[in-house]
């Protein structure tokens, strides 16, 4: 049932992205802004729709304009800050949305070091059909590199320090700037938000974002889920970083079953709110890191979901992580890298990563069950009765390779404690703890042995010291034990012990 009403959602948005298909333009990639050359006139720049607003500490914005120098005094330009610029999307209804002002008031207030904070209001070119606002993408970036040529010949602004931030359609807009702005070099960096698929993926790096087009790129792909071959988010990494949060494709907290904790949060805006709620995340986890300086969220480079999900890429070595959003390691690369990382339904949406790789030896002969509960104790918290389930039974000589993830910081890892978590396992306890009775007949291994226990902590990048080996230990089925990381077991339960 979750899964019709997700590909409901999908679908609604895909139709509404997708609209103008119906007046028969053909969604193949090519055509994007090639048409919109023709309008391109010494008119159009002169005579625009397109109106770029500077936001001084209050106040919804002023208005500058190209060749008017006292404007700028009067909007409080600083061209010994640097400035960063918002563009925003598609429109359905040519409103600007809140998010905007939400990034504004971030931007604004949270930056050690200040910035001039502008933005691209496009809003009359974005509320078209869907295909039409994509062709006017070209021109709106070519406004855009119009003004930032401007700003560094009349007020003496670097496009080296210019870090323009679109969202979804606002990303292409973004690239197009940095490939019209001509001269040897390119403007500082650029970030795309969940930047817009349909029209653009697959497209050459001419005709969309591309990591040719600022000195840094980096993008957040947060709503690339596939619907008839068609995501709202572009799949493929467009920039030197690209990061995919919970694998890029859904957000946690966006199912249409949150939709009443959106309408007490949005009122009437909740459906709207939360058919755009993966697609607009990308913009809440960069606030988000304006928001929490001291908690930025790390991503780590991996192939998939699937092999993150596993806990098989939490390396930080040659570049291999990075910081998710505003305060990113500006580090460009010749090659996309593609980067991972778990974060909760809402803001602070930053997790903790462990990878736990365990190696069991199975005696038994009776089936076992394999749902166990994890509490991990740290130097600032603990964590209780995490739930594990090992997918098919446990295969004996064989590691299991987890990912857990935290929402809060335990600090260093000092204990783990396993229990099983089954009446089944009983009989089978009840025998292993037979046969560790020192004055018992000789000891005989029936049952799960616990053999090693690897712990690496993604943050931190702290891992267990060496391979915590209980195999030597004596202490074959380990319904509940109990261990320092620094390997040396303290505690190993008797069945009586069990509360
Ligand atoms: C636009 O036209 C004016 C006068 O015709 C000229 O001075 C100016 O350089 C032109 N600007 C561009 C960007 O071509
Ligand atoms: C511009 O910014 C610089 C650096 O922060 C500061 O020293 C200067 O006072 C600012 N100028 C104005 C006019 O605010
Ligand atoms: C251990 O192996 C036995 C025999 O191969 C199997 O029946 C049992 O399910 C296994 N135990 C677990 C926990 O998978
Ligand atoms: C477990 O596997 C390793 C390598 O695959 C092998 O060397 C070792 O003998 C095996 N141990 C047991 C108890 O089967
Ligand atoms: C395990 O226990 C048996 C019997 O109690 C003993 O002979 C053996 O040395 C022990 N092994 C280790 C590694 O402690």
């Amino acid at each position: 049932m979750d899964t019709s009403l997700l590909s409901v959602t999908i679908l609604l948005i895909l139709s509404i992205f997708i609209q103008s298909n119906a007046h028969g333009q053909s969604l193949k990639p090519e055509p994007v802004g090639r048409r919109t050359q023709a309008v391109e006139t010494n008119k159009t720049l002169h005579e625009t729709k397109t109106r770029f607003l500077l936001f001084r500490e209050t106040g919804r914005g002023c208005q500058i304009q190209i060749d008017r120098l006292d404007r700028l005094q009067e909007c409080g330009f600083n061209s010994s800050l640097p400035l960063v610029m918002i563009i925003h999307g598609w429109s359905v209804n040519g409103i600007l949305e809140n998010w905007i002002w939400q990034l504004v008031a971030a931007l604004k207030s949270q930056l050690a070091q200040p910035v001039n904070v502008g933005l691209v209001d496009w809003i009359a070119l974005a509320q078209n059909h869907y295909t039409i606002a994509v062709s006017n993408t070209r021109l709106v970036g070519k406004e855009v590199a119009a003004l930032l040529r401007w700003l560094e010949e009349s007020a003496q602004l670097s496009r080296s320090h210019v870090h323009l931030i679109g969202y979804s359609l606002g990303a292409h807009v973004s690239g197009f700037a940095g490939s019209s702005i001509g001269g040897t070099r390119k403007i500082g960096r650029i970030t795309g938000l969940d930047p817009a698929g349909p029209l653009f993926e697959g497209s050459s790096p001419n005709d969309r974002l591309s990591p040719d087009d600022a000195d840094f790129v980096d993008a957040i792909h947060t709503f690339t889920r596939e619907y008839m071959g068609l995501s709202v988010g572009i799949k493929q990494p467009i920039g030197h970083y690209d990061f995919y949060p919970n694998g890029g494709s859904f957000q946690p907290g966006c199912h249409f079953l949150e939709l009443y904790r959106h309408i007490a949060q949005h009122g009437f805006n909740a459906i709207t709110q939360t058919i755009k709620c993966s697609h607009e995340r990308s913009v809440h986890l960069f606030i988000d890191s304006l928001l929490h300086a001291g908690t930025q969220s790390m991503a780590y480079l991996c192939r998939d979901m699937d092999s993150f999900s596993q806990g098989l890429c939490l390396s930080c070595k040659k570049g291999r992580c990075n910081t998710l959003g505003y305060h990113v390691r500006q580090e460009p690369q010749s090659k996309s890298k593609r980067l991972f990382l778990v974060t909760r339904a809402q803001s602070p949406f930053k997790v903790y990563h462990y990878n736990f790789k365990i190696h069991f030896i199975n005696q038994s002969e009776k089936p076992t069950q394999t749902t166990f509960t994890m509490s991990l104790l740290g130097t600032k918290e603990k964590m209780q009765k995490i739930p594990i389930t090992l997918d098919k039974g446990i295969a004996s000589n064989k590691t299991y390779s987890f990912l857990i993830t935290l929402e809060v910081d335990i600090g260093e890892l000092v204990m783990i404690k396993f229990k099983w978590e089954s009446s089944a396992v009983w009989a089978n306890v009840w025998n292993t703890v037979q046969t560790i009775i020192p004055w018992g007949p000789r000891p005989h291994h029936s049952g799960l042995l616990l053999k090693t226990i690897r712990v690496k902590a993604g943050e931190t990048q702290q891992r267990s010291p060496n391979m915590i080996n209980l195999g030597r230990l004596n202490c074959s089925l380990l319904f509940c034990i109990e261990l320092f990381s620094h390997g040396s077991l303290v505690h190993c339960s008797a069945a009586s012990e069990l509360r």
